[in-house]
């Protein structure tokens, strides 16, 4: 008998086209990619086939089901192409005239009723769909890196989108075997706002000089149970990217203290060290082993008796593993800024708790959700903690959440 699975329309056949088109075909979608020229394309459904060819070699996929996944892959060869598209996701290049012209050079031929979904991760879902004139059916459904292993897609909802068009994208997205979490149009939405303290107060604890890069990729990894520190993970990220989305987001959201850009990250930006991709970042990647590369001034960590006693309730609370002052300080130190952060989406309408939860663990792999942490250590611990740390600062930036407005 003949499929009848709907066919998806995929704007932009680069890093996340190619990888959404993959999931798409492979939950038996038709998938009709386009980019600015055929070879682009070509090279995407190449690289797919590549992929589904390294699954047979590791028995997840038969022969067969390649076959019928690769049949499934089709390169667009204009906008009629788009005709019986049930779903458009534009992932071109992260520039709002540049998403606006493509969906615009396609919404001609869609019919009434498709859903017209974008992959950015830092514009506003509104913005473009008032710029397509589209708002009521434009919705964000915002994949990760690789997207065919990630499980995580936000689904954003803009001021105009339908919510019958919200439901549907979450629809598709669990279809597709992912976790949709429904989230509200603001930067970064879930967990590239939530993740920043994760990157900043680490930044910060170097700057203060109490640990260096590595040590506190060791804390975090070791005594944390974080899979990679902050330091080898934007490394692999790219610190220009990373700093970029910190910029942006910190300009957008008014400029809090919590989310000021570190100096120290700048500088490398700045001098090009960029991560892995340019061979020296945060560490050089020029020996047989990483070498930490950011300038290191070590000044003993000194904490008042409150404060010592806090970090002492805290990580009672956090882990059961038992370590040294300073693991326990570095610890404890960016678990609370990145719950405070959790706290203040959640106050500024971004998700549910639950959603923010769900998006943490799957979006950046953390343990726990920032909620569940809070709650296994305690909500009056985790506040005297903030409240502790906010005394050692000249910036107000543990401030928590609640206590605002
Ligand atoms: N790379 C990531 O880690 C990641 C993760 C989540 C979301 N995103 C978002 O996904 C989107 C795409 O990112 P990417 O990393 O895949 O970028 P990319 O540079 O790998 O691919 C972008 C593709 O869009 C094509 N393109 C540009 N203008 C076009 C047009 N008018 N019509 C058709 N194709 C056009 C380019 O030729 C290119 O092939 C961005 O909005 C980005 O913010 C990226």
């Amino acid at each position: 008998m003949a499929e009848c699975f709907p066919t998806v329309g995929i704007i932009g056949a680069g890093t996340m086209g190619a990888g959404i088109a993959q999931v798409a075909a492979t939950a038996g979608w038709t998938v009709e990619l386009m980019d600015v020229d055929e070879a682009t394309v070509r090279a995407a459904i190449d690289g797919v086939h590549r992929r589904l060819d390294r699954l047979v070699e590791k028995d997840h996929l038969t022969a067969e089901q390649r076959d019928k996944t690769a049949d499934r892959l089709r390169a667009a060869t204009g906008p009629d192409s788009f005709t019986s598209s049930r779903l458009v996701i534009e992932a071109v290049v992260e520039d709002l005239d540049a998403k606006v012209n493509a969906l615009l050079s396609v919404i001609h031929a869609l019919s009434n009723d498709t859903i017209i979904a974008t992959n950015t991760s830092s514009l506003s879902i509104s913005r473009l769909g008032q710029a397509i004139g589209q708002g009521r059916r434009t919705v964000g459904m915002h994949f990760f890196n690789p997207a065919p292993l990630m499980k995580l897609v936000e689904i954003v909802r803009g001021d105009e989108t339908d919510p019958a068009v919200i439901d549907d994208a979450a629809r598709i997205a669990s279809d597709w075997g992912k976790t949709a979490v429904r989230a509200k149009d603001t930067p970064g939405f879930i967990v590239n706002r939530v993740a920043r303290p994760f990157y900043l107060e680490a930044w910060r604890i170097v700057q203060d000089g109490y640990a260096p890069v590595d040590e506190i990729d060791c804390i975090m990894r070791d005594f944390g149970g974080f899979r990679m520190g902050p330091f080898e993970l934007t490394d692999l990220i790219g610190q220009d990217v990373n700093a970029a989305t910190t910029h942006s987001l910190w300009e957008q959201l008014d400029r809090p203290s919590r989310l000021k850009p570190s100096r120290l990250q700048i500088d490398l930006v700045e001098r090009g060290d960029l991560g892995r991709k340019t061979n020296r970042g945060a560490y050089s990647y020029e020996g047989e082993e990483p070498i930490p590369a950011v300038a290191f001034d070590r000044r003993p960590l000194v904490a008042s008796k409150k404060l010592q006693d806090v970090i002492r309730m805290f990580i009672d609370g956090a882990t059961r593993q038992s370590g040294s002052e300073l693991e326990q300080y570095v610890f404890a130190r960016i678990l609370a800024a990145i719950i405070n952060e959790a706290g203040w989406a959640h106050r500024d309408g971004v998700a549910s708790e639950s959603d923010i939860d769900i998006a943490m663990k799957l979006g950046t792999n953390y343990l726990k959700g920032p909620f569940e942490w809070a709650e296994q250590i305690s909500g009056p611990r985790v506040a005297a903690l903030l409240a502790a740390l906010n005394e050692t600062v000249d910036d107000d930036r543990f401030s928590p959440a609640e206590s605002r407005r």
